[in-house]
């Protein structure tokens, strides 16, 4: 699949299943996922922060609690359901906007920090959308990437793949009522690159002093990183 196709094929995916999407997300993750979220968002530092790929917002209202930040996707299903959570919930100190993670349309180093949860996964550009993230976020801000990793013990591995490959794209097919999300995603962790390739991948794009963190038996990945290396922040002050 080319890369436009890609990003075309993943945005209708999300559009189709918007509407299942935070349902779904709790239900097939046993409610974990709102722990994985409050640990990624942990690690931002505090200020005005980006939210990259935020889908329904979970991520963003988790960082709006203490901060202020805009919520960006190119999926504008996804993003009404967004919208319709921070009406309802009150909250003055997020903005939502339609947004390509490959192109963002905000000026250089603006934000104190950018994340994105389980979204990078689906971008069809990585190496774009890091770069990207390190470009809008100031030196010295934080960007993080909360991902599903696959875990390191081959006995839980095991175990775990049964659920993921065959009980989950079950369950997602049928409360969905669609075939193809829910099996695109193990199929897209499988292919994701592993921890230490995406670091790299992270260190390629400019952010550094990467660090990761495995939670729940290494299904997900927290990876933070640092943007603006020493080195540049030297050259600008000589
Ligand atoms: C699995 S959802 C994650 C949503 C949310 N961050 C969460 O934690 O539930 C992935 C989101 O990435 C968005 N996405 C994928 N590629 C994108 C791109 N190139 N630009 C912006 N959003 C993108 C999709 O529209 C979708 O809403």
């Amino acid at each position: 699949m080319s890369q436009l196709n890609k990003k075309e094929y993943v945005r209708k995916m999300f559009a189709g299943i918007s509407q299942r999407y935070d349902f779904l997300n709790h239900l097939l993750s046993l409610g974990l996922d709102k722990y994985w979220r409050r640990f990624a968002v942990s690690k931002l530092p505090p200020g005005y922060l980006l939210d990259v790929c935020s889908g329904t917002g979970d991520v963003a209202i988790e960082v709006s609690k203490n901060n202020s930040v805009i919520a960006s996707d190119f999926c504008y299903e996804m993003l009404q359901l967004c919208m319709l959570k921070i009406k309802d919930g009150d909250r003055r100190n997020i903005s939502c906007i339609q947004n390509d993670a490959e192109n963002l349309s905000f000026k250089d180093g603006v934000f104190d920090g950018a994340i994105v949860a389980f979204g990078i996964r689906n971008v069809a550009d990585i190496s774009k959308a890091l770069s990207e993230m390190n470009r809008v976020v100031r030196k010295g801000g934080r960007v993080v990437i909360l991902e599903f990793s696959i875990p390191e013990n081959v006995v839980f591995k095991s175990i775990y793949y049964i659920y993921f490959k065959k009980i989950l794209p079950a369950i997602g097919a049928l409360v969905s009522r669609k075939n193809g999300p829910y099996s695109y995603l193990p199929s897209s962790v499988m292919a994701f690159p592993g921890r230490i390739e995406f670091v790299g991948l992270m260190k390629d794009a400019g952010i550094s002093k990467v660090e990761y963190f495995d939670l729940t038996f290494g299904i997900v990945t927290v990876y933070v990183g640092e943007v603006g290396s020493e080195i540049l922040l030297k050259e600008k002050t000589l």
